[in-house]
Order: C-alpha cells, then structure tokens, then sequence
C-alpha cells in the first residue's frame, strides 16, 4: 500500500513555501509532503532525506517532474548539518519532519517491523548498516531488554516480556515476528488495551531502540536552529507522546522559536475518517527567532496534556 501523506495542507500552509526558498524534507518518505511544497511554490527547491533507500527511490519516481528543483539525499538526521555543508547551503527557509514510518515499511514482511506479517525480526529503517532487533535482542541482557520496552514502550509488563523474549530466543523458538509476538503473548496474555494489540508496545519499543530514533529526533531539533534561518519555520509532525514531548519543550525555548500554534495541530475530522494512520498524529510548528527577540505567549511547560501516553499503534 502507498503511503498516505498526513496533513499536507497544513504543513504548506505553516511553511508557506517562496520562490527562491530552500526547504529540507527530513523525512521524504513517499515524498507527499516534498510535492505539496513543490507545487505550492513553481521555484522552491526541495533538499529531500530518507534514510531508507526504497523511500528515496519511491519519492524520486513521484517527483521526477520536478527533477530540477528536488535534489534526494540518503542520510539521517544527524548527519543533515554535514550534507547541507556539503552543498553550500548555509541556511534554510523552512524544514519539515514527519517522524516514525512509512506505510510501505510496515507493509513490508521482510523488513520486520509489523507483527501482523511473517517476517525477520529486523526493524531497520536504513538496511546499510545497524544492527537488527534479532541482533539487539540477543545482544542485550534481560534487565536491559525490560528497560528497553519500558522506556520506549512506556510498557508496564516489561519484566515478564523480557524475560519471554530471552527464554524463546534460547530455545531457539524466535525466528520471526509472530514468533517475537508470541512470546510478548506469553508474559501477557491475549489482552487487548483499547483495542491495542498486547505486542504494540513492546514492537514499538524495539524499533525506537534500533533505529535510534529518539536520539535521531534530538539531532534534528538541535540542528535545526541553526540550519532553519531567521523567519523560517520548522513543522515536526509525531505519532506518539515520546516524540512529541521532545518537539514541544524543544519549541517552548522562546529565545530560539516562536511558536505558531499554542496547541499541537491535528487532523480533521474528515482526514482521520479517511486515514486512520493520522489519528494519532500531532503537528508542531514555530517560526526561528532572532536571539534578541523573545514573544510572550501563553506557556505552560507544566503540564503534559497527553498523559497517560499512547503508543503508536498498527491499524
Ligand atoms: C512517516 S514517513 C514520511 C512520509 C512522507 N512525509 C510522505 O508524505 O510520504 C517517515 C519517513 O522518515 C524516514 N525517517 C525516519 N527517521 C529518519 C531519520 N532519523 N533520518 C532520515 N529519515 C528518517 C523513514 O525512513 C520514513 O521513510
């Protein structure tokens, strides 16, 4: 299945691409949010990232006719500083980060992340490199797997899970994904929380850890201040509470961003009807600041209106 692009219109709208801007996807995917910019603005160029090469070929076969003003770059996050070096960019008019995965990553058996299909347990976004759940798994003791799905899965039976997970993979009985989920099944029963399946938790919890991606987002948000110029906005989208605390204390530095919405954007009504993947997702805009100009706003860092946390779940 292709993947569907979670508000595209807003993010346009809060970027509100010019001719002659520079805008970075960090995140290009199927490449949705990249084309909305490009059309909007007939002479804005795109520097469009993905640390999955079949995203990158995915979104270059969507955006060929814009072949003069695209230019796709496989890299993470924390490598984006470099890269913009690289090519004599200084600064950037606006960047936008739609955080997690991709339909076709989850779709994908082969690539492990979705307990629903039959696959390797891999859940590698970039397969250049990192080290697979399997290899995570067998790497970590049982104390640091439970630490591992407790803090990424904020997954409260973490202990037992780990404890089912190291005893299948010594039995040699972890081979697959529905072999991962039925050892989560084990420690916690069939249970269903709000409709969740009982291995949401601890799947998402693994594919954090694997890809790094907390640590990925941090980069991003750090180096963005000093990538996105003065003026220029920055839009994050997150599925999930872990991200999205980052981004908000991240953009509550009022010597650094200006917010653009008080409270996180999110989907229509009509979008979540017609994507469900976008029901969870939260849209976080600010615009970069000079340092000597700070705005009064109505801030709260006190109080954390997404708790208790939900994980990202696979619909
Ligand atoms: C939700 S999808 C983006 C979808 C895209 N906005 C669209 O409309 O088609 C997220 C993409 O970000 C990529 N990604 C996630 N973390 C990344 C990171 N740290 N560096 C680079 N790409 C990353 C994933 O490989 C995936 O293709």
């Amino acid at each position: 299945m292709n993947h569907v692009t979670v508000m595209a219109g807003e993010v346009v709208e809060a970027l509100a691409p010019v001719n002659g801007g520079h805008y970075v996807d960090a995140t290009v995917g199927g490449g949705g949010h990249s084309e909305a910019i490009l059309t909007a603005c007939p002479r804005a160029r795109v520097l469009a990232f993905d640390r999955d090469d079949e995203a990158l070929a995915t979104a270059g076969a969507r955006l060929s006719r814009f072949s003069d003003r695209v230019e796709f770059v496989h890299a993470s996050f924390d490598r984006m500083p470099e890269e913009l070096r690289a090519r004599h960019i200084e600064s950037i008019d606006g960047l936008v980060a739609d955080l997690g995965i991709s339909t076709p990553q989850l779709d994908q058996a082969e690539r492990g992340m979705s307990f629903r299909h039959a696959g390797p347990i891999d859940m590698r976004m970039d397969r250049r490199g990192d080290e697979t759940a399997l290899e995570l798994i067998s790497r970590l003791d049982q104390d640091e797997l439970a630490n591992v799905i407790y803090e990424y899965g904020e997954e409260r039976a973490s202990r037992r899970i780990a404890r089912c997970i190291k005893q299948a993979l010594e039995r040699g009985e972890l081979r697959s994904t529905v072999d991962l989920r039925r050892a989560v099944v084990r420690a916690v029963g069939p249970r269903r929380v709000g409709g969740l399946d009982p291995a949401t938790r601890t799947f998402q919890a693994l594919r954090i850890a694997v890809n790094g991606e907390l640590q990925q987002l941090d980069a991003l948000l750090a180096a963005a201040i000093t990538l996105v110029k003065i003026d220029g906005v920055i839009a994050v989208i997150s599925f999930h509470s872990l991200e999205d605390r980052r981004v908000k204390r991240a953009l509550l530095n009022r010597a650094q961003w200006q917010r653009l919405s008080s409270k996180p954007i999110v989907p229509s009504d009509e979008e979540k009807a017609n994507n469900p993947r976008s029901r969870s997702a939260k849209l976080r805009i600010a615009r970069r600041i000079a340092p000597e100009m700070m705005f009064d706003d109505d801030v709260d860092i006190s109080t954390d209106s997404d708790w208790p946390p939900e994980p990202e779940s696979e619909r």
